[in-house]
C-alpha cells in the first residue's frame, strides 16, 4: 500500500507544486515507485514533466468522475524522471460544482475512490493540491493520510508562526485523521539578515514536525519547470537537487505516525 501524502496549504505561491515535483523524482532516483497527482485545475505540475494539457486524452478529471474511464488510463509514465504522472487540466476546474451536488460522504471519498485500484503499485502518491479552500482539497485530504505544509520562510519573518498555525488548523478541521508528514521551509533568502532567525523561531515553536531540511530560493527550480523538468534531471549536482534529495530521506524516514 502506498504512502499516500497531501502537499497543501491554503496560501498560493508557497512551493507546492514545486515539492511534488521535486520530492517525487528524488523519491524515484531512490528506487521508490512513485504517482504524482495534480489535483489543480491550472495544470502547474505536468508543466514540470514536459507534460501540456494540451498533448493528454484523459485527466484526473475522468479519472474521477467518468464512469468508463479508470484511473490507471489516466496516468502517464515519464520516462526520464521514472515517475508516473496524473495530469489535470482546466476541465477540473469543473470539479467543485459536480462535487456540491454529491452527498457529504459521498463526495469527501471521491479522490480515495480513484487511487484505489492504483495504491498498490506504487510506494509514494503524492497530491498536488491548489491554493484556497475548496470540495477538491477537502476530497484530497479525506484520501491522504499524511500532509507536508510548504511555507515560505520570507513570508514566515514577517508574520510569524501564527502563519503555520492556522495552516496547521485549517488542514485539521478540513482532514481530521490527517499526520502532519512535516512543515517544509521554502524559498529561503539567504541575503537577508533574518533568514537564520526565522528558521530558528520556526523550529523553536514546532520542533519535530519541521523538516531539518530547509530549500533556499533559486532560480533553478524556476529554470527547471521551463525546461519540463524536475531538478534532479535538470541539474542533477546542484545543491537545489541535492536539497530536495534529502528532503526525500527525510519523508522516508519520518514513518507516518498512526
Ligand atoms: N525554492 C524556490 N526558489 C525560487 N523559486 C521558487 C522556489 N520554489 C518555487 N519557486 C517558484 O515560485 C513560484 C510558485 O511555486 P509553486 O508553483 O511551486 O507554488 P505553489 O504553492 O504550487 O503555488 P500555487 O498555490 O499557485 O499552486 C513558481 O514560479 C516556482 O517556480
Ligand atoms: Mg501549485
Amino acid at each position: 500500500m502506498a504512502r499516500t501524502i497531501a502537499v497543501s496549504n491554503q496560501k498560493g505561491g508557497v512551493g507546492k507544486t514545486t515539492t511534488v515535483a521535486n520530492l517525487g523524482a528524488a523519491l524515484s532516483e531512490m528506487g521508490q515507485r512513485v504517482l504524482v497527482v495534480g489535483l489543480d485545475s491550472r495544470g502547474d505540475l505536468g508543466v514540470h514533466f514536459g507534460v501540456s494539457g494540451a498533448e493528454v486524452d484523459a485527466t484526473v478529471y475522468e479519472g474521477m468522475f467518468a464512469e468508463e474511464v479508470g484511473f490507471e488510463e489516466v496516468i502517464i509514465h515519464i520516462e526520464e524522471a521514472r515517475v508516473d504522472l496524473a495530469p489535470a487540466t482546466r476541465e477540473l476546474a469543473g470539479a467543485e460544482l459536480i462535487l456540491g451536488d454529491m452527498a457529504v460522504v459521498e463526495r469527501r471519498e471521491v479522490v480515495a475512490e480513484a487511487l484505489a485500484p492504483v495504491q498498490d503499485r506504487y510506494d509514494f502518491i503524492i497530491l498536488d493540491t491548489a491554493p484556497g479552500l475548496h470540495l477538491l482539497l477537502v476530497a484530497a485530504l479525506a484520501a491522504a493520510r499524511e500532509v507536508i505544509i510548504p511555507q515560505q520562510a520570507s513570508y514566515l519573518a514577517l508574520h510569524g508562526l501564527r502563519e503555520i498555525t492556522e495552516s496547521i488548523q485549517q488542514l485539521r478541521r478540513m482532514g481530521p485523521r490527517l499526520s502532519i508528514c512535516g512543515i517544509l521551509l521554502t524559498m529561503q533568502d539567504r541575503r537577508t539578515v533574518h533568514h537564520r532567525q526565522v528558521i530558528h523561531m520556526v523550529r523553536e515553536g514546532f520542533g519535530e514536525l519541521v523538516f531539518n531540511t530547509v530549500v533556499p530560493a533559486t532560480i533553478r527550480f524556476q529554470e527547471a519547470p521551463a525546461n519540463g523538468q524536475p531538478i534532479t534531471q535538470y541539474a542533477p549536482n546542484s545543491e537545489a537537487a541535492q536539497v530536495y534529495r534529502q528532503i526525500a530521506r527525510e519523508v522516508m524516514e519520518r514513518a507516518p505516525q498512526t
